[in-house]
């Protein structure tokens, strides 16, 4: 009786010792499912937010800081200032969506200080992207798409970051037409992809590329600085200009950027610019 005892306690301690051991359930793999998560304070990033969503049929979150930026815009660019002088990046709201289960992140953002929004840093910080392709698209009021989707290569090594669409605050109602056609030049929607032709070789600025110049940048806000050479291609229905510009940078360094504007064939039609390039 003794021995019997003995033999199930010790099958008994095994069992539990094997439960133990048993190994964790491997954690479910990604589907392959899109997920469209956008920070936007003012709206305009919202609106691209939703057509992506409409046109890839990917589902949709709006991610926030935990403490929400102040929509005042003094009070939003002096809190960043605060920040970026300390170092420090906001902590993230919790997200509805489980970011795990999508394979693709159309991450969207407005251009803040020249890159992403800090809402954005506060998301790599506190999501795992890694293995995922991401898919950038951002507004702007002048431009800054290059230089935050290279911040955002550099923070995600080990993602695949595609090149992305951007565009200015001001052209957004623009925003339908670009993204469809983004989407199908990116492979992402099945479609006709279009190649433009190159820029024609830079070479000084006419009086006609001046006043096409000036139609289109002179009502902005903030001066632009002069345009100095130019280069085109035609797109159809419109000409599209790269002007190279020369203006006082920081410190008031001589500076020179490149302005993108686009003029269509109807003359009635004022050409307006599409980026900024620094
Ligand atoms: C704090 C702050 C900083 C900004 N910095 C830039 C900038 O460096 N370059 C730029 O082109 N636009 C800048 N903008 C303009 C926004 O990028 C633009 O208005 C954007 O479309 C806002 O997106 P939203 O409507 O989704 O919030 C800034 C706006 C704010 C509030």
């Amino acid at each position: 009786m003794k021995k019997l005892v003995l033999m199930l306690s010790t099958l008994v301690a095994l069992t539990a010792c094997t439960k133990k051991q048993a190994p964790a359930p491997e954690p479910e793999p990604a589907t392959p499912g899109s997920l469209v998560l956008y920070y936007s304070q003012a709206g305009s990033t919202e609106k691209v937010a939703q057509l992506i969503a409409a046109k890839t049929g990917a589902d949709i979150e709006k991610f926030d800081v935990a403490t929400a930026y102040d929509g005042d815009f003094n009070a939003t660019i002096a809190r960043c200032q605060e920040e970026m002088k300390n170092g420090t990046v906001p902590e993230l709201a919790p997200l509805t969506k489980d970011v795990a289960k999508y394979d693709t992140i159309y991450l969207g953002y407005p251009i803040w200080f020249g890159t992403y929004a800090p809402p954005v840093a506060a998301l790599l910080k506190g999501v795992d992207l890694k293995g995922k392709v991401i898919v950038p698209f951002c507004t702007f009021g002048s431009g800054g798409i290059e230089a935050s989707v290279a911040n955002l290569k550099a923070a995600l090594p080990e993602s695949t970051i595609l090149d992305g669409y951007g565009v200015r605050a001001a052209r957004v109602d623009k925003a339908e037409a670009e993204v469809g056609c983004f989407l199908v030049c990116s492979g992402i929607v099945p479609g006709e992809k279009v190649s433009l032709p190159d820029f024609s070789e830079s070479k000084p600025v006419s009086k006609a590329d001046i006043a096409i110049f000036n139609a289109a940048c002179g009502d902005y806000q903030m001066p632009l600085g002069i345009p100095v050479l130019v280069g085109s291609r035609a797109l159809g229905d419109a000409t599209e200009y790269v002007f190279t510009v020369k203006n006082k940078g920081q410190k008031d360094k001589e500076a020179s950027t490149k302005i993108y504007v686009t003029a269509p064939n109807d003359k009635n039609v004022k050409p307006e610019f599409t980026k900024v390039v620094r």
